[in-house]
């Protein structure tokens, strides 16, 4: 041991970069930046062996799961894995008091017994293709910007179109370093995906929001599901005609486990970094934004859990929004925190000081990048104010649920009020649909505690928002009961036609000028539509104008930083487009006097259910197999192993991404950060930065063990 950290610490100072973990790359240009780093830290396979067009590679067997998720295949017969956590929804979705999937967990025992999950498609990357020229094409450096930007959609548009002709595929241009490159991603969709395997919500789960975002962590966050294929292996809706799909490609799992220092790569889509952003921006994240949105969410927070603690049904029609509120809730305060602890703004201003004098160095990057600091300085002075509205538009006013519903119901209501005649068809168009989002709606909608969000929202939106900001409908409630919210929300509530959701449907499936007539004098859609139409106006537009400046500026900032240091490899901000990020299986220190060990195992599931707390209660059967240890061939040094951390730098998106080792085999399933490491997405610290995997062996010790579902693990390639 301590002659292996001596190694370490040695090592650590002749080849300090190989340390530095940060970065999520892109799969094609691996061989050209990656590779060597990669090989450092141990890793044996080619950049051919991760992507490549001809031949199968690792990219073939993972997929964008639903429309945030990752999940990769582990079989040839289109076993899919993902976290507990991303097929959520679908778990949900098949459950009901009767049939609990939540609570008991699921697993199909053959191939008949997989179910359906209507609108879930997975989405394969079938190439990336730098475009930059052909984006760029006609474009010239002093063009006006609104006429460069509808040339590159135009090019973009052309491109995405030619690489699609006559196939099925699906296909977008997507700007990199805030468009100073572009790139094409071609994609198949298969939109048969049915549900295979999931644990109980006391495993899948476990932990709950207690423990999510933290280390050291005992959830066992994976679910299962298999791609079907019409006969032809090719993408077919639902049919109970099709069949299992063969992958190109699927992912051998290695049963070897794992040990400090291994190396780890995570391959997968992450959503949305922020890496390069000035110390303005990052002041309005950690000083201006998060503050308010974490204690607006705790407040709706406390709300869903006080009802949902007393009432099952409740429990479960709320159990999925609750852990969706409470996820950015938590990452947000994570966040702030780590974002002061760094010293963020301070590096950053230091950067952006180093960058001043750089320019200041020649008259010529003078002309170039001069007006930039400054300029961004004023865009981000006018940005605050909007800022700060939008975020009590989301997190408050959205934070009501019948307010997001009845937004949806604009565009057909307000057909009737065009002054030309009314698009028939296009009204029938909308009635359906709405008809089909009214029942989805009301499924899962519980009104009290709608109600009580309501309160308490739109009574923080009438004391934070500006005058000029409130709609009328609101002041004249307001006015009209004299504040008192008790009776302003009763009469928001009992009054309105979204109050009922059988005549809502009645009026949907009859819509015609009356109709809209009557909807337009409902309180609930007149509060709706004023409110949209005075922040579209006063707020998200100019905001978005503001933003959209902001992306030019930093494609020029980008650009400057890029010639400062010339040295420097920069990689590209996530942008939903498939990463490889690669770093080692380590642990962390916390803060002072404590040290955290890499890897968790079934004694601290244990531990933590003796603690009496809702988030960890377990199954009695998982208790049973560890009083026994009845681990079967699963068992490592007298237990199981759970979860463990590595220093690869993911973000949300990258849930459900497979994590494999030196020799590409899968050894885990990522699924979340370390809580001291949430400002990654914003600057990444090597030193508290790790993300969260379930050890696969634990997965498949709960499908043998636990759930008896061994023909799972036959279809899979063990390497032992
Ligand atoms: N924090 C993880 C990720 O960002 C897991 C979220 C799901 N779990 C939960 N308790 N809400 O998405
Ligand atoms: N749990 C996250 C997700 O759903 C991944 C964790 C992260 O943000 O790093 O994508």
């Amino acid at each position: 041991m301590k002659r292996l950290s001596f190694i370490v610490a040695f090592s650590l100072l002749l080849f300090p970069s190989v340390y530095a973990d940060e970065g999520m790359w892109i799969p094609l240009l691996v061989g050209k930046y990656n590779l060597d780093a990669m090989k450092a830290k141990g890793f044996k396979l080619t950049a051919e062996d991760i992507y490549s067009i001809n031949q199968p590679s690792m990219k073939d067997a993972i997929v964008m799961f639903g429309r945030g998720c990752t999940g990769e295949l582990i079989s040839p017969n289109g076993l899919l894995i993902t976290n507990h956590h991303c097929g959520y929804g679908m778990i949900q979705y098949h459950s009901s008091v009767e049939h609990d999937y939540l609570s008991q967990g699921f697993w199909a025992m053959s191939l008949e017994e997989e179910l359906p999950c209507p609108g879930l498609t997975v989405t394969f990357l079938n190439r990336i293709e730098d475009v930059t020229q052909r984006v760029l094409q006609g474009v010239e450096s002093d063009m006006d910007e609104a006429i460069r930007q509808s040339m590159i959609q135009a090019n973009s548009k052309t491109i995405a179109d030619s690489a699609i002709a006559n196939s099925n595929l699906t296909a977008s241009v997507e700007p990199f370093y805030y468009g100073n490159q572009y790139f094409l991603f071609v994609y198949e969709v298969y939109s048969d995906v049915r549900l295979v395997g999931a644990p109980p919500s006391s495993i899948g789960k476990f932990g709950g929001d207690t423990d999510n975002w933290t280390w050291p962590r005992h959830t066992g966050d994976f679910s299962l599901f298999r791609v079907y294929a019409d006969k032809d292996n090719q993408p077919a809706p639902y049919s109970a005609e099709n069949v299992p799909y063969k992958p190109k490609r699927y992912f051998p799992i290695s049963t070897k486990g794992i040990s400090a220092g291994d190396f780890t790569m995570v391959y997968g889509y992450p959503a949305r970094t922020e890496q390069y952003i000035t110390s303005q921006a990052v002041h309005q994240v950690a000083n201006v934004s998060n503050p308010v949105k974490i204690s607006l969410r705790q407040t709706r927070l406390d709300i869903m859990k006080n009802y949902m603690m007393s009432n099952d049904t409740v429990r479960i029609k709320y159990a999925s929004k609750h852990a969706g509120v409470a996820n950015a809730w938590k990452k947000w305060i994570g966040e702030r925190n780590g974002l002061i602890r760094l010293n963020a703004i301070e590096k950053k201003e230091a950067l952006e000081q180093q960058f001043s004098q750089w320019v200041n160095e020649t008259q010529e990057r003078v002309e170039e990048y001069g007006y930039l600091l400054p300029r961004f300085s004023e865009l981000y002075g006018q940005r605050e104010h909007y800022l700060k509205a939008d975020d009590l538009r989301r997190e408050a006013f959205a934070a009501v649920e019948i307010n997001r519903f009845a937004l949806q119901f604009t565009r057909l209501v307000e057909e009737y009020y065009t002054g030309s005649e009314p698009d028939l068809a296009l009204i029938e168009k909308q009635s359906k649909g709405l008809i089909a989002s009214t029942r989805r709606f009301y499924k899962d909608y519980y009104s009290p505690i709608d109600r009580e969000i309501f309160q308490m929202m739109m009574r923080y939106l009438s004391e934070h928002l500006s005058d000029s900001l409130q709609p009328k409908a609101l002041k004249g409630l307001i006015q009209q009961y004299n504040a008192d919210w008790q009776k302003i929300t009763a009469k928001y509530f009992d009054e309105s036609l979204f109050a009922d959701s059988t005549k809502l449907i009645y009026y949907l499936s009859n819509f015609d000028r009356k109709a809209a007539n009557y909807m337009k004098t409902d309180l609930v859609y007149t509060l709706n539509a004023q409110f949209d139409s005075l922040f579209n106006e006063k707020v998200v537009t100019p905001f978005q104008m503001v933003n959209d400046e902001l992306t030019v500026l930093y494609r020029t900032y980008m650009k400057g930083l890029m010639e400062m240091q010339p040295n420097r490899i920069f990689y590209p901000d996530a942008n939903f487009t498939l990463r490889v990020a690669y770093g080692n299986v380590e642990g962390y220190s916390p803060c002072d006097a404590v040290d955290y060990l890499y890897y968790t195992t079934l004694e601290g599931v244990v531990e933590k259910s003796q603690m009496g707390v809702y988030d960890y209660e377990v199954p009695a059967k998982l208790l049973e197999l560890h009083k026994a240890k009845d681990y079967g061939r699963w068992a490592v040094n007298g237990t199981v192993p759970v979860s463990f951390s590595a220093t690869n730098h993911t973000s949300g998106g990258n849930s459900g991404s497979p994590v494999v080792n030196a020799q590409g085999h899968l050894v885990g399933v990522n699924f979340d950060r370390v809580w001291e490491g949430t400002m990654s997405d914003i600057m990444f610290d090597p030193a508290m930065c790790r993300n969260i995997s379930i050890d696969i062996r634990y997965a498949l010790f709960i499908i043998e063990k636990y759930a008896g579902a061994t023909h799972l693990i036959s279809e899979m390639t063990l390497i032992q």
